[in-house]
């Protein structure tokens, strides 16, 4: 009898064992399958033109690439842990509170010390990194550099390129992700391959990925208009940095293998160091500069063949956002996107490109993105951009408990302005009465990304059940309903007497 409990307690743990450390197994394994690691993989095995070794070689990329990221969050974590117990063996534990209580106000502090506008940026904000006669290339500076509120962007750089008629951009590399727009003008792109070199023509709308070091250059083959190309760099060294190489060139553009030693150089290019010294001598004009219609004309892709739409999965070659047909359209304004869904490059990088032609006059529905933050520029026209942020709310301290306070932070528009909304922080554009404004948007993290509007054909407060918003308002729900019934879709007329309001209202201010 006493034989056949201990036997049946033994078995019974032991059955526990097993089942404890099924569960362990099973957890175990949970923690391992990253959803990027399974899409990465996923995408490997979707690449029909790959072989079985290239296959290998992806999943082998993908593996890595987790590796170093998994790598990377462990390193965060120690830094935050180190930091910890730093701040605990500089305050002791006497005044362990006190200082717990100060390093909140710091914290939040630090959000408040936000001057100005955090979410706008002007001319003085970009950095001349290219200037010759015949083009610039002015980039943004860092978005953390402007505000702390832009750290889940600080891998992105924002960078305009302006070249004159019939000129030539030299070709190089970054050590970045590039993501280019065609704002203006026309333009023959090359991207240098291991073996030869492919030419695309680039249009108004026109967005390509370049991915990092490929070479390139480009030629404005227009005769009468500036090219003008937006570019979206992800950066991968150095979070935030990114940088040219020339290979091609000489003293102006400087190529990188001027660098190397003669003795180096001798060997690799089989010359004499004086050859060598005049073959990386000659080049003086600088990274853009004009060339002749006849350089032009044999730089041209002559023939383009029948655009495929959508481009299948290599996503080699422009696509024109144009070409889509519009998410929204109405007489206040029209929007297109093109989405990681439409488009396998934007979908690796996780970014979705937008335009907005809002009518003059009209304005964009109060809305916000789910998951994405916009990364805009004012391609035309002058307007206003209103961000709603709870980051800085002056009444912060004596706020009350149960809700943050929100700010309005608001901006002019007018050409070339760049501005940036959160995810989650609902914004609104207005166009002026004069123009039509026009917005071309880099959205990043944007798989999986929704529009939420606040008024309009669909909002949010229309498809909340009756009784949580009678709850929420305080309100009955059809005075509700009645408030939140406007019927156009995104874009609808703009408010009457907005800019007579806010010069008031400036002026009101001076006189304070
Ligand atoms: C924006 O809309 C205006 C008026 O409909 C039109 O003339 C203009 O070409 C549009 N802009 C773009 C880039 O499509
Ligand atoms: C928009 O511009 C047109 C002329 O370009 C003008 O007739 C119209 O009144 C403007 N719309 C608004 C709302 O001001």
């Amino acid at each position: 009898m006493a034989m056949d409990t201990k036997l049946l307690l033994i078995l019974l743990l032991s059955s526990l064992i097993a089942l404890f450390s099924a569960c362990l197994a099973q957890s175990a394994q949970g923690t391992e399958i990253d959803p990027e690691l399974k899409t990465c993989k996923h995408q490997c095995r979707q690449q029909q033109q790959y072989s079985e070794s290239d296959e290998r070689k992806c999943l082998e990329r993908c593996d890595r690439y987790h590796r170093m990221k998994e790598e990377r969050e462990r390193e965060i974590e120690e830094e935050v842990r180190r930091r910890k117990e730093h701040e605990m063996e500089e305050t002791g534990s006497d005044d362990h509170h006190r200082s717990r209580t100060e390093s909140k106000e710091e914290e939040e502090c630090e959000e408040e010390e936000e001057e100005g506008n955090p979410f706008v940026f002007g001319d003085e904000q970009f950095e001349r990194r290219v200037e010759t006669e015949d083009g610039t290339v002015r980039v943004l500076q860092k978005f953390t550099e402007k505000s702390k509120l832009l750290r889940g962007i600080e891998n992105f750089r924002f960078a305009v390129l302006e070249a004159q008629q019939h000129s030539f951009v030299s070709p190089c590399h970054f050590d970045s992700e590039l993501v280019i727009f065609t704002v203006k003008g026309r333009a023959t792109i090359g991207l240098v391959g291991e073996d030869k070199t492919e030419r695309f023509n680039l249009e108004q709308g026109d967005i390509m990925r370049i991915p990092s070091g490929t070479p390139f250059y480009i030629v404005n083959r227009d005769e009468n208009e500036k090219l003008l190309l937006a570019q979206l760099h992800i950066t991968i060294s150095i979070p935030g940095h990114f940088e040219a190489f020339y290979g091609p060139g000489g003293r102006d553009p400087e190529s990188v293998l001027r660098a190397f030693s003669w003795d180096v150089l001798e060997a690799a290019l089989k010359g004499q160091k004086e050859n060598l010294e005049r073959l990386f001598g000659r080049q003086k004009k600088g990274s853009i500069f004009r060339i002749s219609r006849d350089q032009v004309r044999s730089l041209s892709k002559r023939w383009e063949g029948p655009r495929i739409w959508p481009f299948g999965g290599q996503g080699r070659g422009p696509f024109n956002i144009f070409h889509n047909k519009p998410s929204v359209s109405n007489d206040y304004g029209r929007l297109y996107e093109v989405g990681p869904e439409d488009q396998s490059d934007l979908d690796n990088l996780n970014l979705m490109i937008s335009f907005a032609n809002i009518t003059n006059g009209s304005m964009s529905a109060p809305l916000y993105y789910t998951k994405a933050i916009k990364i805009g520029m004012v391609t035309e026209g002058i307007g206003e951009v209103e961000v709603v942020t709870p980051h800085m709310s002056e009444e912060q301290q004596k706020r009350k408990k149960s809700s943050p306070r929100y700010r309005r932070v608001s901006g002019r528009l007018r050409p070339g302005v760049v501005f940036v909304v959160p995810a989650g922080h609902p914004f609104v554009t207005m166009a002026s009465r004069e123009s039509n404004l026009q917005i071309l948007c880099f959205e990043v993290n944007a798989r999986g990304n929704k529009r939420l509007a606040f008024a309009g054909k669909r909002n949010i407060v229309k498809a909340m059940d009756g009784k949580a918003k009678e709850l929420a308002f305080m309100w009955a729900e059809e005075k509700l309903n009645a408030a939140f019934s406007r019927e156009e879709d995104t874009f609808f007329p703009g408010p009457q007497n907005h800019e007579e309001e806010e010069e008031e209202e400036e002026a009101r201010r001076a006189e304070a």
